[in-house]
């Protein structure tokens, strides 16, 4: 396409305009190529960060991102001589967040086969490939031959987006070092442009707000969940959102392989209440998109069904499941000051503090440390007695305990009273019938 230029598209953007589907094409496919330059294009995600998009320009915008690449299509998988049913999650990100890591092996031991394109860190953010790669062997970066063949062989395969969305990949990076992480038409389009292009039938999505999230404010949750359930629809694939809190960290272990840890103790049937309430809701909701109604998912976790297909999907990826994981050898904990009750546990100020003990990336495509992470030992609501520890910080590099320990001041209390209930699921948004 010719009769562009990034100067006047730009321009457009920065001064309220809506930019034609012609002029969306272009500037995808040109930056994509490398002819459109990356301070060129974070001016313009600035602008659109500035000005927002229309629901036409944000279709456009996926559109092109999903065409910048190939989109992979497993409809012709069988399982048992019978077709599989092909349904997959994705979350808006968050501060322990590890639900991918049980939720894909219950949704396999119930029937169902889970294609993901997954993420890396971003922003205060865990990535699920940073934590699973974790594990001593396991790697996300498939060949379409080699997910064809494990879906079919062990029925789920997390990996790198790949081939999938390139523009996604290059916009992803740029983002997250020009402060335009945070915005609904580019989150919407980020995530629906990989989800699209992965082969996924169905999909649930877990769009969270509060402290840890990228859109912190529930009503704009809300929007951006109803825009991605409408792009799904628009490319005939079922989508449905959960609306979640975000605002103190899922489960006790934030980081890198401690999430993995908590993980394999949810698919022994244990785990943190809420890390187990929002797999086993999320899963629930897969299962009926999908319309598999054959199982409780929470039997999967009582009978090891669940366990069985981690252990294959891991060991599938080059994974050792039994190795044991890595675990950052310079330590801090901070203790109790005097007796209560544990109160709120600010997400983001963890999110923070975890990356500043290097489970995320200073510097795009960076090597993340395996063993970095957080330990909460008292969640809001416990009893506290004064000198017992409430969070154990692990890295490998000593120096980083000092800005991490930072990040915590004045994100956790300790009171007489335990703080107000919360609500983990808020509402869950669907495509409108027509
Ligand atoms: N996850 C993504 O894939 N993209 C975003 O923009 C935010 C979360």
């Amino acid at each position: 396409m010719t009769g562009f230029d990034a100067p006047t598209v730009i321009k457009a953007k920065r001064d309220g305009g809506r930019l034609s589907d012609d002029a969306i094409d272009w500037v995808i496919g040109a930056y994509t190529r490398g002819e459109v330059g990356d301070e060129q294009m974070a001016a313009l995600l600035m602008a659109i960060f500035l000005r927002g998009m229309t629901g036409g320009e944000i279709t456009r915008w996926t559109a092109a991102m999903i065409n910048s690449g190939p989109r992979l299509d497993f409809s012709d998988l069988r399982r048992d001589g019978a077709r599989v049913r092909l349904v997959d999650k994705h979350s808006t990100g968050g501060v322990g967040d590890k639900i991918t890591i049980p939720l894909a092996p219950i949704i396999v031991a119930c029937g169902g086969t889970v294609p993901q394109a997954s993420g890396r860190g971003l922003g205060h953010t865990g990535g699920t490939l940073d934590k699973l790669e974790s594990i001593p062997g396991f790697s996300g970066e498939l060949s379409v031959a080699a997910i064809r063949a494990q879906l079919g062989q062990v029925g789920a395969a997390i990996f790198a987006a790949g081939e999938l969305a390139p523009a996604d990949r290059k916009l992803y990076a740029l983002r997250d070092i020009t402060a335009t992480v945070d915005s609904l038409p580019l989150i919407a389009s980020s995530i629906m442009s990989k989800k699209l292009a992965e082969g996924a039938e169905s999909l649930v999505l877990d769009v969270k707000s509060g402290s840890g999230a990228f859109l912190t404010d529930p009503e704009e949750a809300a929007a951006l969940a109803a825009t991605m359930v409408e792009l799904g629809a628009g490319y005939g694939v079922p989508t449905r959102a959960l609306l979640t809190d975000m605002s103190v960290p899922l489960g006790r272990m934030v980081g890198n392989a401690v999430e993995i840890a908590e993980s394999v103790e949810v698919l022994a049937g244990g785990g943190p209440d809420d890390v187990v309430e929002l797999t086993l809701a999320l899963a629930a909701e897969m299962l009926d998109l999908a319309g598999l109604d054959g199982r409780d998912p929470a039997d999967t976790l009582a009978d090891g069904s669940a366990m069985d297909a981690y252990r294959a999907l891991i060991r599938a990826q080059g994974g050792d499941p039994d190795a044991a994981l890595p675990i950052g050898a310079c330590r801090e904990t901070v203790t109790a000051g005097e007796a209560g009750v544990m109160g709120d546990i600010d997400a983001l100020a963890v999110g923070m503090a975890v990356w500043r003990l290097g489970a995320g990336r200073t510097v795009p495509g960076a090597a993340v440390q395996a063993g970095a992470g957080l330990e909460i030992h008292r969640r809001p609501g416990e009893p506290v007695s004064a000198g017992q520890p409430l969070f154990t910080l692990f890295t490998d590099t000593a120096e980083k305990l000092g800005p991490a320990l930072a990040e915590l001041d004045g994100a956790w209390t300790v009171g007489q009273r335990p703080p107000p209930p919360r609500k983990l699921i808020l509402g869950r948004v669907e495509e409108e019938k027509s």
